[in-house]
């Protein structure tokens, strides 16, 4: 994690003890660790295998949640990173569901918006087989290799396996780095 530093300055009043004088200072955008920045969002992926529960209870135990997805924009980002991240794997967790929905209605579980934006994978949906979306990429094997399609929505038995992608909102802060009469120290305060 890099934090772009600031510098601002303090003067020192000669009789009358410390005056601060920012030189300048800067809004910056960061995650949490482990997170990485995918489009406007903080993203994290976790390979191991776990039902759509257990894997809401994980990000909201690192107080995140399921990945949502709101646009193409977006969607693209996360299909540019995840063969970086995560190489050779075909499906993640979303937060995207339609428990307890009379209506076939999905909303993401994590914002409680309701999924407007639905880019199916090929072939979906297919509701009868569970209740939760994963984001899925379709699998060609060659024998000399495997080649995975871009990550498209498709539904799943919630109490079915796979790896997950946690979400949160990016974090914005002030920095100032100051400098007083004994040291340089850093400011960070949230914007
Ligand atoms: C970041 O990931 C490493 C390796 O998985 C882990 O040991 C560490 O606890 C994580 N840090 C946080 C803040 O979650
Ligand atoms: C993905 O798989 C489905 C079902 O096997 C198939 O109908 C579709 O053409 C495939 N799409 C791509 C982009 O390979
Ligand atoms: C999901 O899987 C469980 C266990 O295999 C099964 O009992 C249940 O009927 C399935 N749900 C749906 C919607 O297919
Ligand atoms: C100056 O910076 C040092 C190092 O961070 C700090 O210990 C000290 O309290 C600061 N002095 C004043 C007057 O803020």
């Amino acid at each position: 994690m890099f934090w772009p530093k600031l510098v601002c300055f303090a003067l020192v009043a000669l009789a009358y003890g410390q005056l601060y004088q920012v030189a300048g200072e800067e809004t910056i955008v960061v995650c949490p660790t482990n997170f990485t920045q995918v489009a406007d969002k903080c993203l994290l992926v976790d390979t191991k295998w776990r039902n759509f529960y257990e894997s809401d209870r994980y990000c909201r135990s690192l107080n995140a949640g399921l990945l949502s997805i709101k646009n193409s924009i977006e969607l693209n980002a996360i299909n540019e990173w995840l063969p970086i991240i995560a190489p050779y794997q075909p499906e993640f967790w979303t937060a995207g569901n339609k428990l307890g929905e009379t209506r076939s209605d999905y909303y993401w579980q994590s914002t409680g918006e309701q999924a407007l934006y639905l880019p199916w994978q090929a072939g979906q949906p297919t509701p009868a087989s569970g209740d939760c979306l994963t984001l899925l990429a379709n699998v060609t094997m060659t024998t000399e290799e495997v080649f995975l399609s871009v990550h498209r929505l498709a539904v799943k038995n919630c109490t079915q396996w796979a790896p997950l992608i946690c979400q949160v909102p990016l974090q914005y802060f002030k920095t100032q780095l100051c400098l007083n009469t004994s040291a340089f120290f850093e400011a960070k305060i949230p914007a």
